[in-house]
């Protein structure tokens, strides 16, 4: 195991009654800009319920954060707080929502040209407080310090993170899983079981807790993932997926690990030219990731294989080769599809773009042991196609 430090301030409030803690946990007196998505919240009941409870506060609202959230819509929020002296953000929706949020957060203290912190990789030293209410179970932001942000005039995806990133607390509530489409439920399941996938498929490292506790994430949200798809609400399946969600990405799994996260990077690519939801882009690489780099994973794959799959004969190649085949009839089963011509028919020449792109930035070392180049970016993206 490697040394580690373990920091994460977020609050979580978790259950059917948690909405009514936010008025506790937000400072008298605090002027709130309540950010939201493209509406669902207002017809799901979630914004009457949140209004609620700021009663007591003053409440501007700022609405039409775009499912992968981009700096020309945050931009304009940015224009507001300022221009109202907000003090405290308060997010209300999904992953998209929390991380544009978080841009704002960091952007409203940042002095220069807020696109750097994305563009440069600055990670900011002060921020706004804020606070989420989720409403979608996928990306983890509800307690990690992440975002994610595109810039739409160019065409980028960008990641950004800061330990000033962290929601001061954070609202879960299983039941508005009620209201998300298949499609959602769908993105938030892969999404999942990726961002553990990220920091367990490497090579083994003797870090027996970690390895167990993303099993039993990977484990569970296998086992839940088609009632929570195609069956009605359950209470009681909702909380653990929503609980796998948030356990997926809050740290905890990664500390003292290797961890990868190349699919993520190549995965922003393919939405930011396709559109393609953001979990789908995960469902389309990793499993060619992992071909691609067996020799790297072939231990850690069989050691997946035989404690998630029950594969217990065979030798660490066959058990390795079995991992993959039995990950793609999990995604298939739940009606994922995992080839990019699947999505789209103009992918021809898309590998060599995203190579290029990779070259630019200077990405040219990815993955747990840093040998993954942009030539084999390339390779891993026409294998997906
Ligand atoms: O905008 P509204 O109207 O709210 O509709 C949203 C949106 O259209 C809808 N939705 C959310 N909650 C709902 C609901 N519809 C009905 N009922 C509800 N309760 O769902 C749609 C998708 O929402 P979005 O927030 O975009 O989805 P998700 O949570 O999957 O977030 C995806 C974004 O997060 C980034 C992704 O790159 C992408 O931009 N990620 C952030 C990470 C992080 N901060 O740690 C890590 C992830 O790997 C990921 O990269
Ligand atoms: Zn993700």
């Amino acid at each position: 195991m490697t040394p580690f430090e373990l920091y994460n301030p977020t609050k979580l409030i978790f259950g059917t009654e948690s909405y009514l803690r936010i008025s506790h946990e937000i400072l008298e007196g605090a002027k709130v800009l309540l950010t939201y998505g493209g509406g669902s919240i207002k017809s799901n009941g979630v914004y009457e319920a949140v209004m609620k409870e700021l009663k007591n506060f003053q409440v501007i609202e700022f609405g039409g954060i775009e499912a992968n959230p981009t700096f020309e819509t945050l931009s304009i929020a940015l224009d507001i707080i300022k221009k109202e002296n907000i003090n405290f953000l308060l997010a209300v929706g999904g992953g998209s929502v929390i991380d544009g949020t978080k841009f704002l957060a960091a952007a409203a203290l940042y002095e220069g040209d807020s696109w750097d912190i994305l563009k440069k990789g600055i990670r900011v030293t002060k921020a706004l407080p804020f606070a989420s209410v989720l409403t979608l179970p996928a990306t983890g932001s509800e307690m990690n310090s992440g975002a994610v942000i595109t810039r739409k005039e160019t065409g980028e995806k960008l990641g950004m993170g800061s330990p000033v990133l962290f929601p001061k607390f954070s609202c879960l509530n299983p039941e508005v899983i009620k209201s998300l489409p298949q499609r959602q439920l769908k993105n938030g399941i892969v999404d999942a079981f990726t961002h553990v996938l990220e920091q367990y498929m490497t090579y083994p490292i003797g870090a027996d807790l970690q390895d167990r506790l993303s099993e039993s994430i990977l484990k569970t949200l296998i086992d839940i993932a088609p009632k929570v798809i195609f069956e009605p609400y359950d209470q009681t399946i909702a909380s653990n997926f929503m609980w796998c969600c948030t356990m997926a990405l809050n740290g905890l799994i990664q500390k003292g690990v290797p961890t990868d996260w190349a699919t993520h990077m190549i995965g922003h690519e393919l939405t930011a030219k396709y559109h393609i939801d953001h979990a789908m882009t995960l469902a389309i690489i990793f499993p060619n990731l992992w071909r691609y780099k067996f020799e790297n994973k072939k231990e850690k794959l069989a050691q997946y294989a035989e404690r998630i799959f029950n594969v217990n004969t065979g030798s660490t190649e066959e058990k390795a080769e079995q991992a993959i085949q039995k990950t793609l009839e999990f995604l298939h089963s739940i009606d994922v599809k995992t080839q990019l011509r699947e999505y789209t028919e103009n992918y021809n020449g898309f590998s060599d773009e995203v190579k290029q792109t990779f070259e630019t930035r200077n990405w040219i070392a990815l993955g747990e042991r840093k040998d993954i180049t942009p030539e084999d970016v390339r390779k891993i993206v026409e294998m997906s196609c």
